[in-house]
């Protein structure tokens, strides 16, 4: 089974990192993984054209095309996204907006694939759990199974303090907590829920 793991951040910095970690972590559990970044990409907004409605095709050709073909074929994903203002970066909200083309084309494109976040914050409460519930909403109106870390700890899904830097985030012990509880309950569900057929 493939997780796609999509980082929203134009830096090699936090978010990357624990990104990363995320898909080592799964790895060791066996799955197969894919890390994409917004970083240093091409990644134009969705222009509401409505070309892919009835072209069944997104007609802006940057390096989201090259996302559509990952994600195909994923049965699960990861959007790690920095807080910006509260919310998801601009970027992670650009990539989600721009899975419009794909959903024309096949509505139950995501329906069934399984999905968690993490939220990465400056602040220690900047916005990340608004963060995961935009990742969660974007999960659910798609038809996936959207998966947190469960009490204790990951309610909503991995939550990260960097105070702005990498080794910030690094020493965020209840951070990578809130990831292994996340990734645990994330690896279960694929395991028990991954393989249906998505139609
Ligand atoms: C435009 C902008 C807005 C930000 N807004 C917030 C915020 O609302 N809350 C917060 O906790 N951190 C905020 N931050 C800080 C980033 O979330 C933090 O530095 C994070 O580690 C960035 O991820 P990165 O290390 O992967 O680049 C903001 C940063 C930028 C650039």
């Amino acid at each position: 089974m493939i997780i796609v793991g999509i980082s929203g951040s134009p830096r090699q910095q936090a978010t990357e990192h624990v990104l990363k970690e995320a898909l080592r972590l799964l790895e060791e559990q066996g799955f197969e993984t894919r890390f994409w970044t917004v970083r240093g990409k091409w990644v134009d907004h969705c222009a509401h054209c409505d070309h892919c409605l009835t072209e069944k095709e997104c007609v802006i050709q940057d390096d989201v095309q090259k996302l559509y073909a990952l994600l195909s074929q994923a049965q699960g994903i990861i959007f790690a996204s920095p807080v910006y203002n509260g919310g998801v970066s601009s970027q992670t909200k650009a990539v989600m907006d721009r899975m419009r083309a794909v959903v024309a084309e096949d509505k139950n494109f995501f329906r069934g694939k399984v999905g968690m976040g993490i939220a990465v914050g400056g602040d220690r409460a900047g916005g990340q759990e608004f963060a995961l519930m935009q990742i969660h909403a974007f999960y659910i109106i798609q038809g996936m199974i959207p998966v947190g870390g469960g009490f204790f700890g990951a309610n909503l899904g991995a939550t990260f303090w960097s105070k702005d830097t990498l080794e910030g985030v690094k020493l965020d012990e209840e951070g990578f907590r809130s990831l292994k509880k996340t990734v645990k309950k994330f690896g279960a569900f694929l395991k028990r829920y991954g393989q249906e057929d998505k139609k």
